[in-house]
């Protein structure tokens, strides 16, 4: 009796001491922890300049904890990273040297790019402008299926990935926003790559595990082994390539002018994939399975990295009125969600630092698409990917 009682006044001394050792907003505590292993700085594990989506993709949350804190710490972080991959006359160097030279198309580098706008606003440096001008040029010579869309990269032929919108319009539409604000051309243009890529990917209402949400990606020419033969899209939703396009969504709609004929469309695709997410999450733990049209299926598991990025995008749609909400139950399935990860994906390490579970390492249409390729993926421990995300996801959680 007295030993238990004894025991548990410890764990909660313990529980005590350990809240105090951490920072309080997990936001802060994901941005210092990936800062203290040097994650998303530019550089890749043998310090070579590395032009990274998910690196862009932390340096994306580092800004908006910046201005949520006003703390310079993370500013800084992002700049010195951005350094990292520019030099001082603007030449983007590292790997994007060698994928330029080859014409490798990828829309995936590209999402770096909203880091140099972002320094040139803040900084006025003509570095980043170029460095920027460069992505751009990319992009306009970027090639296209039949409709318009950008294909994910040169050797994925005909091919539009989810995750090719968050690489590769997040920064076309900020870029547009910021050069070019009344080229109606331009926002028409971004407003297709993401219509198309709902159109075209959009489980019909036939399809076996309808949810009503967007298959990986489609291919045009219906000649990928996934294609499906009548409108070739691959066979089954992965939950972080939904992420992407989801953060996408709520991250331009922000930029593009609300009088534009564009944000009326994106904001319809929002309102509608909004509730089927909140309707194919797990009902007992809140939160999604890693291949979405086969919940529950033997192998199948609760992927960390695409329930953060459902829940940034969610509560940030929620929050700028993107999303209508009314009877609060997208808000609660958000929360519900937010709350398993903290209690399940969040780890606290000795030296203080957060660990961050449960990030599958990679998912691509390059293999067969199926089932078993999604679930044989290994699963990484503070995965950047993941982790970014899930700084997103608490910078959003904690404005509530
Ligand atoms: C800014 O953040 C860093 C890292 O968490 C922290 O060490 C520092 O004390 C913070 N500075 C201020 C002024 O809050
Ligand atoms: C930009 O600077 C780098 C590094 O100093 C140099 O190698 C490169 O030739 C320069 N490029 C141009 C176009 O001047
Ligand atoms: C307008 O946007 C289109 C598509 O991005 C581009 O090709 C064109 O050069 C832009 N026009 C101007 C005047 O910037
Ligand atoms: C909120 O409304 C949706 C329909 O839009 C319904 O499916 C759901 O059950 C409602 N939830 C609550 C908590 O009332
Ligand atoms: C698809 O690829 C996975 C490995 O990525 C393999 O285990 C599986 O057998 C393949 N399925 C088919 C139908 O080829």
């Amino acid at each position: 009796m007295v030993n238990s009682r004894f025991l548990g006044l410890l764990s909660l001394l313990t529980l005590f001491v350990s809240a105090e050792a951490r920072p309080q907003s997990h936001a802060v505590w994901a941005a210092d922890s990936a800062i203290a292993r040097k994650q998303g700085n530019g550089l890749d594990s043998s310090q070579r300049a590395s032009v990274s989506y998910e690196h862009g993709e932390l340096q994306w949350g580092l800004r908006l904890l910046y201005e949520a804190t006003g703390n310079r710490t993370y500013y800084d972080y992002l700049l010195a990273g951005a350094n990292n991959i520019v030099y001082d006359n603007g030449t983007i160097h590292g790997n994007y040297a060698y994928v330029s030279k080859t014409a490798d198309y990828s829309l995936d580098p590209v999402r770096t790019g909203p880091t140099f706008l972002y320094l040139y606003q803040k900084t006025g440096q003509t570095k980043w402008k170029s460095a920027a001008d460069t992505f751009k040029v990319q992009l306009d010579a970027h090639p296209r299926t039949g409709q318009g869309q950008f294909w994910h990269k040169k050797q994925y032929y005909n091919q539009g990935w989810l995750d090719g919108i968050y690489m590769g319009d997040v920064f076309y539409a900020q870029y547009v926003k910021d050069f070019q604000p009344s080229n109606s051309t331009a926002w028409a243009d971004i407003t297709q790559q993401f219509n198309l890529m709902y159109q075209n990917s959009l489980q019909a209402s036939s399809d076996v595990h309808n949810t009503g949400l967007l298959y990986h990606g489609y291919d045009y020419s219906h000649t990928a082994v996934w294609a499906a033969s009548d409108r070739g899209h691959s066979p089954e939703i992965w939950n972080r390539a939904l992420g992407w396009y989801m953060m996408a969504l709520v991250d331009v709609l922000e930029v593009i002018p609300t009088s534009n004929a564009g944000y009326a469309t994106l904001r319809g695709i929002l309102q509608n994939l909004a509730p089927k997410l909140r309707d194919a999450a797990d009902p007992s733990t809140g939160v999604w399975w890693l291949v979405m049209t086969q919940p529950g299926r033997e192998g199948n598991y609760f992927e960390s990295s695409g329930a953060a990025m459902f829940v940034y995008s969610l509560l940030k749609g929620i929050r700028r009125g993107f999303i209508t909400d009314t009877n609060g139950s997208i808000r609660a399935a958000a929360e519900k969600a937010y709350q398993y990860m903290t209690a399940h994906w969040v780890v606290e390490n000795s030296d203080g630092t957060m660990g961050w579970t449960n990030t599958v390492q990679v998912g691509s249409l390059s293999g067969n698409g199926t089932f078993e390729y999604y679930v044989g993926v290994p699963t990484v421990l503070n995965d950047l990917k993941g982790l970014a995300a899930f700084l997103l996801a608490s910078v959003e959680y904690e404005k509530l």
